[in-house]
């Protein structure tokens, strides 16, 4: 009896340890989830654990890296068992790894008393050619003309090949000089748009990887591919600068067949490839548009039924393939469909879809007509004051889709292939028959960035400036972060980045996408270390502006790999960017010389502030908006020094570290006796962005800045409690009131209805953030037509605050390692709340309140430890989950802090209840 007992009881206890209360999930390598085509040599792993309990903590995990899924013992490559608590981006540093390999991972975790998770469902990544010679095929040019014309027709390529054998796994690697979508017997491979996407290609050209698997058959196959202008040839920039990068456009690609049989094969762009100009794409362009002719069609072109007899051959072109990378971010793809909401006619006649929404992507038509006839379809953001068509705004860019029918009885479906529009209304002309919405579908386009935030207010208004915030977001993050995505510009401005990218990062999981772009930000740099204005920079031309610096702009390169460094905890991100950073700050300080002061340094001031004019003199007071431009130089080159420092402290670059810890302090000093008054006020401007500027950087003396606060309320009170801020002060404003005791007062700007405000737009039926606080005026006129993008994301760096202030979500120590939940209660609204899924799971704050009564609800990943503030209270008065403080499980330390409490929790979800004392 007692033989068969024990294991029996033994497997009863096995069963108990492995089924925990928590298991571990979500893992991802290089902040993708099994992503294919990684080129880093030690790629990063990170990973989740669920669990409700309170006050998880890891106290070890083990990891298995493999070659293939079931982990046998052979298979495992690596296998380590560390006692630590991370596990956000932990690096593999076993064997080196082979080129085009799938590796399979996984992760068991301990809790802090040795209980453990069991292992993870596994997962993988696949590597990409993580060497030149790993590129067998050739760079293959379709015929074109030495200087072919501006607006020439896509070309199409293609090459026959057989497989004899079964296959057991095929990848695609490929790239193009413009755009390109590579076909199998048929299908376009891969559900990715605009690739290979947009970066500095003549040292970083960004190639896909695709599993073509199954778009293989046994026998023959045809691979194919169309190219476009793309960002390569287009003209780009508002100089029509035609094919900054090159006159001919290119393609790159071979296909790696294993079979089942252990044996290889590769399929190569190279001489042997046929190639037409004869398809239906006529011509085509990034701000152009397409022009579509379904008549020159060429059915099944990439298929064997075809013969290509009459097709041209390529010629091979000698391009380095030094200047190859592995995709760094996240692919573009077309992301949601959206239906118009009306069709109408405007008073001029001209028949429009109203999408409802200010988009980025394209029109998905749907048509049934005669052959030949072609459908017009324009794009623009607004209609003007009589509700007619409005596109002077546009400038030189038409976004125009010409669609020619090819008369197919059972209708006809188009969407174009190189281009994209920034669009609300869509003017169509010679559409066949009544134009009903099931014609017209929107299609949206950007990087496939998970959503990580939300926030939700007791506001209708604030709430739909939280979603023109998300959708100016979607709408430019296409690849590049963009100033807009519509005008002859869509560039990447790195201001714009610099001062959303804080926001972006609460809306959106932004680690891959900042990754990739930074690393163009370092490449594009200039020897002597200035940023340009643009990333990529496609304005640096001998007939153009030449590069140039300005502050707030450049600084892109410091500001944004701090930000991406606290979000994501990503040091390696840091390591990469630092050169860069440092680079940036010892321009700007040579640029100064011993004065200290950078002179000229600011070409755009406090671009787009507050400007009075005769219609908006009616609340307006003080004129002061203007900043002092060597004032916001100065500034930005204090910040950039002391973030370096910053930076230098967490790479253990202690020498640096002091350096620029001494230099910022040597800046404030000469900023202090250059630019502020011994009682505190800012001099040679009294803007509301100069006090917010040495406030926020830290440049107001300690004994000051009362006073310094109190001028600021002042002049925003003086406007009636309105802002005047540009592009710089913005993001900061509502910070630095609410961080300085006046966070009634940001609550008054956030929520003011009238010029210049955020909600401003948003009653006058804004669905993204506008470039200019007026974009369009009280009696429905617009802004100058030269500068009135309708999609302009820098605005919305209010976001921040939003989540951070208003909602109280707040991060403690990089990567949300550390919490801090503190939220500015106000009478003004009745509730607020924020949700972000951090690297370690979701973190929530929110709160409620009925008069005096105040509920807060928190959520805290396990993993993470949390400082949760509770204003206007004692601990006795307080309640968290129906009991009393005391007996808290999970408290672990309460102090008074302010008028109120802190209290420090680990992991998990809390609903504290207390009665504001009277006076809050
Ligand atoms: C862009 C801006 C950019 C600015 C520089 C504009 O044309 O659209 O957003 O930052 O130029 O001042």
């Amino acid at each position: 009896m007692k033989k068969t007992i024990l294991p029996i009881l033994l497997l009863l206890l096995s069963a108990q340890l492995s089924a925990q209360d928590f298991s571990v999930s979500d893992l991802t390598c290089e902040h993708r989830t099994d992503p294919l085509g990684i080129d880093q040599a030690q790629p990063r792993f990170t990973w989740k654990v669920k669990t409700e309990r309170r006050g998880w903590k890891q106290g070890a995990f083990r990891i298995q890296v493999a070659s293939v899924a079931d982990f046998s013992t052979a298979a495992i490559i690596w296998d380590k068992k560390v006692d630590s608590d991370v596990s956000v981006l932990y690096s593999y540093i076993g064997v080196p790894l082979q080129s085009g390999t799938r590796y399979w991972w996984r992760i068991k975790v301990w809790d802090e008393k040795g209980a453990d998770s069991g292992w993870s469902e596994p997962a993988w990544w696949e590597t990409a050619l993580l060497s030149v010679a790993d590129w067998k095929a050739s760079w293959i040019e379709p015929e074109q003309e030495a200087a072919p014309p501006r607006y020439s027709p896509g070309h199409l390529l293609r090459k026959e090949f057989a497989t004899n054998k079964k296959i057991a796994s095929a990848r695609a690697y490929a790239t193009a000089h413009g755009l390109y979508e590579l076909y199998l017997n048929g299908r376009k491979v891969g559900d990715q748009a605009l690739t290979p996407g947009w970066t500095v290609y003549y040292k970083r050209l960004q190639y896909q990887t695709y599993d073509v698997t199954g778009y293989l058959q046994e026998g023959r196959n045809i691979a194919g591919a169309m190219l476009g202008e793309g960002w390569y040839r287009s003209g780009l920039g508002w100089e029509k600068n035609w094919a900054f990068y090159g006159k001919k456009l290119a393609f790159l690609c071979q296909i790696h067949i294993r079979y089942t049989d252990g044996t290889e094969e590769w399929v190569l762009s190279d001489g042997s490839w046929k190639t037409s100009n004869q398809g239906p794409v006529q011509a085509n362009e990034i701000y152009y548009g397409e022009d579509y002719d379904a008549r020159r069609e060429i059915p099944g072109w990439s298929t064997v039924a075809f013969d290509d007899q009459n097709w041209r051959n390529v010629t091979k072109a000698n391009y380095s393939k030094s200047n190859l990378v592995a995709a760094g971010s996240v692919p573009v793809r077309l992301i949601g469909e959206i239906k118009p909401v009306r069709i109408f006619k405007t008073p001029d006649g001209t028949l429009v879809a109203d999408m409802g929404q200010n988009m980025v992507g394209w029109i998905k038509l749907k048509v049934k007509g005669k052959k030949g006839k072609t459908v017009t379809l324009r794009h623009a953001e607004v209609l003007d004051k009589n509700g007619n068509f409005y596109t002077a705004n546009l400038r030189n860019a038409k976004q125009r889709i010409r669609y020619t029918l090819r008369g197919d009885k059972n209708g006809e479906i188009y969407e174009p292939h190189f281009t994209f529009m920034g669009f609300r209304y869509v003017a169509v002309d010679g559409f066949p028959g009544e134009l009903t919405p099931e014609a017209l579908t929107g299609v949206v386009v950007h990087s496939d960035m998970k959503q990580t935030g939300t926030f939700e207010c007791s506001s209708p208004l604030v709430n739909q400036l939280q979603h023109n915030i998300l959708w100016g977001q979607k709408g430019n993050f296409v690849d590049v972060p963009t100033d807009c995505p519509q005008r002859d510009e869509r560039m990447g401005w790195t201001g714009d980045a610099q001062v959303f990218a804080r926001t972006s990062a609460f809306n959106m999981d932004v680690a891959a996408f900042f990754t990739k772009w930074l690393r163009d930000v370092a490449a594009e740099q200039r020897p002597s270390g200035a940023v340009p204005f643009v990333i990529p920079d496609v304005l640096d031309r001998p007939d153009s502006m030449k590069v140039g610096v300005s502050a707030g702009w450049g600084d892109a390169a410091v500001i944004i790999p701090w930000t991406m460094y606290q979000v994501y905890d990503d040091r390696q991100l840091l390591e990469n960017q630092y050169t860069s950073m440092k680079a940036y700050v010892d321009f700007i300080h040579k640029k100064s010389g011993d004065s200290l002061i950078w002179r000229g340094g600011s070409v755009f001031g406090d671009w787009l502030f507050y400007h009075p004019s005769p219609t908006h003199l009616d609340y307006h007071v003080s004129p002061d908006a203007h900043t002092n431009h060597d004032l916001i130089s100065t500034a930005f080159f204090a910040h950039g020094a002391d973030i370096v420092s910053q930076a230098a402290n967490v790479l253990g670059k202690t020498e640096d570290a002091a350096y620029y810890k001494d230099l910022f302090e040597k800046i404030r000093k000469t900023f202090v006796n250059e630019f502020i008054t011994p009682s505190g006020r800012t001099i040679s401007s009294a803007s509301q962005t100069s006090y917010v500027l040495a406030l926020h950087f830290g440049l107001m003396p300690e004994h000051l800045r009362a006073t310094a606060v109190k001028y600021l309320a002042k002049d925003i009170r003086d406007k009636k409690k309105h802002l005047s801020t540009g592009f710089l002060g913005t993001p900061y404003l509502c910070h630095v009131l609410s961080e300085n005791g006046e966070s009634e007062l940001a609550y008054d700007l956030l929520l003011q209805e009238t010029y210049p405000s955020w909600l401003y737009p948003v009653k006058m039926g804004a669905t993204t953030i506008w470039e200019r606080w007026d974009g369009q005026k009280t009696d429905s006129t617009f802004q100058d037509p030269g500068m009135n993008s309708f999609n302009h994301y820098a605005y919305g760096a209010i976001g921040d605050w939003m989540y951070q202030a208003a909602a109280g979500l707040r991060m403690g120590a990089p990567g949300y390692r550390h919490i801090v939940i503190e939220p500015h209660l106000t009478g003004k609204l009745n509730y607020a709340k924020a949700a972000y899924q951090s690297s370690y799971g979701e973190v929530a704050s929110g709160w409620e309140r009925s008069g005096d009564k105040i509920t807060l609800r928190v959520t805290i990943p396990p993993n993470t430890t949390a400082s949760i503030r509770i204003p206007g209270t004692d601990k006795e008065s307080v309640r968290e989950s129906g009991t009393p403080l005391a007996s808290s499980a999970g408290l672990k330390k309460t102090t008074n802090q302010g008028d109120g409490l802190e209290l420090e929790y680990g992991s998990g979800k809390y609903v504290f209840e207390w009665t504001l004392k009277s006076g809050k």
